[in-house]
């Protein structure tokens, strides 16, 4: 049933686990710097990317549900593992009842979409938490749309630790970087198109790059997000007259706020204020 309580326009709300995020919401405000948004970080919570479907399922409609009692309009899931895990779900069954006029949506289908106009050869390596590779659903989306394309997934547990502490740039990084890269062509060779399929991985890229043969793609996932938003506005008008034009952002993380301002530097620019909030 519809809640009338809840406010019918506001920001766009922009969901992750933790930091990772912030790399989808920094090219998102480059493309479409008119709107107000709000950044939730479950950093309390945080990695999803070992958690079981269902816990990471409540968890994604816990903040989707306080992201619409801030007024949001439209969520995005800006976090692979709550995308891969929560986002189906969320749409067919929560949705229709929490409100049918407001959208949620993932990082995995825009992405995929994207796929036939970068790969060369169809033949498509994508990297990603445990519970994004395990969950099946970039197989599965790339199948559906690209039926001819091969997809080999690796799991990279170690590059979102690496990040969150700083150890992007030292020499530790390159031996998991490469570790990982190694693994995955061990298992396919022929692979011309790497997907980052985990918000972290953006800040591995120069090393990600260097440890990759030069001929394959390194996609990074922002800027795909960002383009296919803006597309789903133009073509959604009475959704997007729904979300406030300010150009502001307002940060939310379920930790310490003090903590989360220094990682966040990490990922965007500038610095931020943030404030703490329960779910
Ligand atoms: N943001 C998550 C993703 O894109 C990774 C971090 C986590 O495991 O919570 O999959």
């Amino acid at each position: 049933m519809t809640d009338h309580r809840l406010p019918y326009e506001g920001p766009i709300g922009v969901f992750d686990s933790g930091y990772g995020g912030l790399t989808i919401l920094r090219d998102i405000r480059r493309r479409l710097p008119q709107y107000d948004y709000i950044y939730l970080g479950d950093n309390a919570r945080a990695p999803y990317g070992p958690r079981s479907f269902d816990v990471v399922y409540r968890f994604t409609l816990e903040a989707v549900r306080y992201l619409f009692a801030q007024g949001c309009p439209l969520v995005i899931l800006a976090c692979n593992t709550a995308s891969a895990k929560a986002l189906r779900t969320i749409q067919q069954q929560d949705l229709p009842e929490i409100d049918p006029e407001r959208r949620v949506l993932g990082v995995i289908r825009p992405t995929v979409e994207c796929l036939a106009d970068i790969s060369t050869g169809g033949n498509i390596g994508v990297l990603g938490t445990y519970g994004t590779v395990r969950s099946g659903s970039y197989d599965m989306e790339i199948a559906k749309l690209h039926p001819s394309f091969t997809t080999t997934s690796q799991a990279c547990p170690m590059w979102v630790p690496l990040v969150e502490n700083h150890e992007a740039d030292s020499p530790g990084a390159d031996y998991f970087v490469e570790k990982y890269i190694d693994a995955l062509f061990s298992r396919r060779a022929d692979i011309d198109t790497i997907l980052l399929a985990c918000t972290h991985f953006p800040l591995l890229y120069d090393k990600i790059r260097s440890h990759t043969p030069q001929a394959v793609r390194v996609v990074c996932q922002g800027e795909i997000v960002a383009d296919s938003l803006a597309d789903y506005l133009t073509r959604h008008p009475e959704m997007e007259s729904r979300c406030h034009k300010g150009g502001t952002c307002r940060y939310l993380t379920t930790e310490n706020p003090e903590s989360f301002s220094s990682l966040a530097s990490i990922f965007l620019d500038s610095p931020v204020e943030v404030n703490h909030i329960d779910l």
